[in-house]
């Protein structure tokens, strides 16, 4: 057996033992529950711009990013700018590789993929620090609510002409709110990309971690995402492609990282010979 396939069957197995214990599982939310009260997520930063995210979670979208390689990134949920840096600079190192291996030369700011990030408050001083970052050539922001139509039908429009879109949901955490970036936003990715639902973790926390918060267990981006899924199956959706649209949460994730915001949040749509195939087998 060549040997990158044994190592790859190596972790294929890792992955699946880590799937099968609870005991593990279970000090991993406990260690997630601990660090959260300490406000872990604040401590990093991407490329220089402060990112709320969990180490693990910034592994994933590089594997993701790099696996997918869309031309658009959607994310709702700007914040410091950090996780908006983080796709600038994956699209951007997607940018470079291409023209690598054609053998060409890429100009600074020459890219071709973008990110475009929606928050409904864009401070002022995060503006300016995005504005002056070297990958900001890659970056389109819109302030106001991800759920507002006429933000939506922005980001339909900038969609246009792209080829492989990846939406990040990471906003407003309530239920209400999530289930509308949902239908607005899902149907936007791309066969065989992602929507990937932040902080879906909210559902196996305590409630007095969010005291301060409008979200709660039974109200959070986890059940809107089960109730976005049921949906999906029971009335059926179509993606912006015209496309009937299948979207699965891809456990092997969650179960590869252990410690995650996202448990069910990583969602992946499937391919477009599976789309079809799914359509037609519920039209025979
Ligand atoms: C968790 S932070 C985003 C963190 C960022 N994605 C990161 O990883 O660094 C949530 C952001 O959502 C924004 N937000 C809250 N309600 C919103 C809404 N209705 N529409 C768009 N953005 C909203 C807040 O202003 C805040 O900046």
């Amino acid at each position: 057996m060549n040997l990158d396939r044994a190592f790859e069957e190596e972790v294929h197995n890792n992955i699946a033992r880590q799937q099968q214990d609870e005991a593990i599982q279970r000090k991993s939310i406990d260690w997630m529950l601990a660090v959260s009260r300490l406000r872990y997520a604040y401590n990093f930063r991407w490329l220089g711009r402060p990112i709320i995210q969990v180490p693990q979670d910034m592994v994933a979208m590089q594997e993701l990013i790099w696996q997918v390689r869309p031309d658009l990134i959607v994310e709702t949920g700007i914040a410091h700018g950090g996780s908006l840096i983080l796709s600038a600079s994956m699209l951007a190192l997607l940018d470079y590789c291409d023209a690598a291996k054609e053998g060409k030369s890429l100009e600074p700011r020459a890219t071709r993929r973008r990110v475009l990030g929606i928050d409904i408050d864009i401070r002022k001083h995060n503006r300016t620090a995005i504005a002056a970052h070297p990958l900001s050539h890659c970056i389109d922001m819109i302030e106001g609510s991800s759920i507002e139509p006429s933000v939506v039908a922005r980001v339909h429009e900038a969609s246009k002409g792209y080829e492989c879109i990846l939406v990040i949901l990471d906003s407003n955490h309530t239920h209400e709110h999530v289930i509308a970036e949902l239908e607005a936003y899902a149907p936007l990715v791309s066969p065989g990309s992602y929507c990937i639902v932040f902080d879906t973790l909210i559902e196996d926390m305590p409630d007095d971690l969010f005291a301060d918060r409008p979200w709660r267990k039974g109200d959070n981006p986890k059940t809107a995402v089960w109730e976005y899924l049921r949906r999906l199956k029971q009335e059926g959706r179509m993606a912006a492609d015209g496309m009937p649209l299948t979207l699965a949460p891809d456990r092997s994730i969650e179960h590869k990282l252990l410690i995650t915001v996202a448990p069910d949040g990583y969602l992946r749509r499937g391919d477009s010979a599976t789309s079809l195939s799914k359509s037609i087998g519920s039209q025979a």
